[in-house]
């Protein structure tokens, strides 16, 4: 039992999960080709009651938010989703605490989504297997855009770094350990886009344009080339694999101005590699340095606001 849950006579279900950074691969696991997922910590906390409202809520105080789930917007259709998934038939509130930035790439929505299953989960007490609370993740995440390949709430469910491929009978997915780490730094560069926008553009690219399906090919086979020097800890090989990266995202066209500015700051000052990063349009760039090396980072500091760093390994 949760410290939580036991600290009062009303029962409170808990809920936490991560964020994520998509070191390679995305657009293209869309497709069945592997991406190589980096959870970041601490990405959301939820915390779940029943309640004697009329409809459940789900309410993000920090942001000023709260939405019923039996409102238009996508939230809420997003919350009446997971209830719907999880069976709940009892009206609920959930209260988010999101230590992440929001719509920029890193993660947020599937945080959210993963953190309130699992705080939905706690406090009903069914016990339902991880594919039951995975199918409500996905459920969460079709709801922001229809075709989810699942690497986000995976990512949000189980952190660390792995490599994730689509398949209509489960994902694949199998843990990394690189053998020494490096670092992660990600800056904001622009605000977000929708997912569901950019992915949209990118099926209607493959269906018009067969360029578009090569080039992501080409993506699947690069992230497929560079798995050996992720584990091996060759980050000189895996900064040169992100920038071909970004090359291919870019002439797929999710990559925008402010993306390919930050891309090349971040390259002049040193990254051994650096890329858009998720479903791009806006949002984040991710850089990759040697451990230790805070050069890059005091150089994006000056020049951006929303500089996070971790560690890879
Ligand atoms: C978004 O973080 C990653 C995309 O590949 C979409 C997805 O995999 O569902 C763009």
């Amino acid at each position: 039992m949760s410290e939580e849950r036991s600290a009062g006579a009303e029962p409170v279900g808990v809920g936490r999960s991560c964020g994520k950074v998509l070191l390679m691969g995305e657009h293209a696991v869309v497709y069945g080709h592997p991406a190589i997922a980096v959870g970041l910590d601490d990405g959301a906390h939820a915390k779940a009651r029943w309640s004697s409202g009329r409809s459940s809520e789900l309410a993000v105080a920090s942001w000023g938010l709260a939405v019923e789930a039996d409102g238009e917007d996508l939230l809420s259709q997003a919350l009446a989703s997971i209830l719907e998934r999880l069976a709940v038939r009892r009206s609920l509130s959930v209260e988010l605490e999101v230590h992440l930035p929001v719509g920029v790439g890193l993660g947020s929505s599937a945080a959210i989504g993963v953190a309130a299953v699992r705080a939905i989960d706690d406090l009903t007490r069914e016990r339902r297997s991880e594919a039951e609370l995975g199918a409500a993740y996905q459920a969460w995440e079709a709801v922001f855009h229809g075709n989810p390949s699942g690497i986000d709430h995976t990512a949000a469910a189980r952190g660390g770094t792995f490599v994730y491929r689509r398949r209509p009978e489960g994902a694949l997915i199998e843990a990394i350990a690189p053998e020494r780490g490096a670092r992660l730094v990600m800056v904001v560069a622009a605000p977000g886009a929708s997912t569901k926008t950019m992915v949209d553009g990118v099926r209607q690219r493959v269906q018009t344009e067969p360029q578009a399906a090569k080039d992501l090919a080409s993506i699947g086979a690069l992230v497929e080339e560079t798995l050996p020097f992720v584990a091996a800890g060759d980050w000189a090989r895996v900064g040169e694999a992100m920038n071909t990266n970004h090359a291919l995202l870019r002439a797929l066209g999710v990559s925008c101005p402010a993306l390919d500015a930050a891309v090349d700051v971040a390259r002049s000052a040193g990254a051994l590699g650096a890329k858009l990063t998720g479903s791009g349009g806006g949002g984040c760039v991710v850089c990759l340095t040697h451990q230790g090396d805070e050069h890059l980072e005091r150089v994006l500091n000056a020049r951006f606001e929303g500089v996070l760093c971790r560690t890879l390994n």
